[in-house]
């Protein structure tokens, strides 16, 4: 399996530790990403992904082996801490030059048979909304099957977790390792998916212009095929 981690920080703090471990229980060729330091720009606005292309991103080559990671993956994991009650804002910054990708513009089609995960560690509280940051553009990309793990790890660093928390971790990610093996390459996407891709398909009916219809065109969704079908 190959298995992308994409750390919104640029330490080997708890985060990252939960997101190593959960990718050695799987097992895999593993690509992992930190930011800042493997990608450092915050999106302009100019919306030429959206109005055009994504090779005018102004950040086009700086992101793309981050991109042809995430899109070469079978598992995306996404691990952020919790600042300030939300994911990093090197973690967003990211995901915002993504927003060309979402179903209501123009997913790629093999995100619809790919698992993610979302990490993200506390002091105390917000892994919540942390790992719904990142959950919202994984679903929105046609991402199958979403997973999250979030812990208040009332801690510094990861070796004074206490032993008790230590031992929940290891449990659940063990387990959701063994999950994610088990629908491994027969992953599909739920019904709000498939409800988000026909009401988009509706729309593009009423409204035949712009990139985004050329798009699902190419790609034969206005006719009979689906993302979702297929390898
Ligand atoms: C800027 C900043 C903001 C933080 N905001 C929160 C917060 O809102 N809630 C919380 O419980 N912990 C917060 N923390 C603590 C971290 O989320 C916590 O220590 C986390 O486990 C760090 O993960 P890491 O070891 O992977 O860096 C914050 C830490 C920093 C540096």
């Amino acid at each position: 399996m190959k298995i992308v981690i994409v750390n919104g920080q640029n330490h080997v703090g708890s985060t990252c530790r939960i997101a190593r471990d959960l990718a050695r229980k799987v097992g895999g060729e593993v690509t992992e990403f930190f930011l800042p330091r493997d990608f450092d720009e915050p999106c302009v606005g100019c919306t030429g992904c959206f109005m055009k292309d994504r090779h005018k991103c102004p950040h086009f080559d700086k992101l793309e082996p981050i991109t042809q990671a995430i899109d070469a993956a079978d598992l995306i994991i996404l691990a952020s801490p919790v600042y300030v009650f939300h994911a990093t804002a090197q973690m967003m910054a990211l995901l915002d030059h993504y927003g060309y990708r979402w179903i209501i513009h123009r997913p790629e089609p093999q995100m619809f048979h790919k698992q993610a995960v979302c990490i993200s560690t506390a002091a105390g509280g917000g892994m919540r909304s942390t790992n719904r940051d990142m959950s919202d553009s994984l679903f929105f990309w046609g991402i199958a099957k979403i997973y999250k793990l979030g812990y208040a790890i009332r801690a510094v660093n990861y070796d004074s977790i206490t032993e008790k928390r230590r031992a929940k971790i290891e449990r659940d990610t063990a387990s959701l390792a063994a999950r994610i093996n088990r629908a491994y390459g027969h992953v599909k996407p739920g019904l709000r998916t498939k409800l988000w891709f026909y009401m988009v398909r509706f729309f593009h009916k009423q409204n035949r212009i712009g990139a985004d219809w050329d798009y699902w065109e190419k790609m034969g969704w206005h006719a009979k095929k689906r993302p979702w079908q297929g390898g």
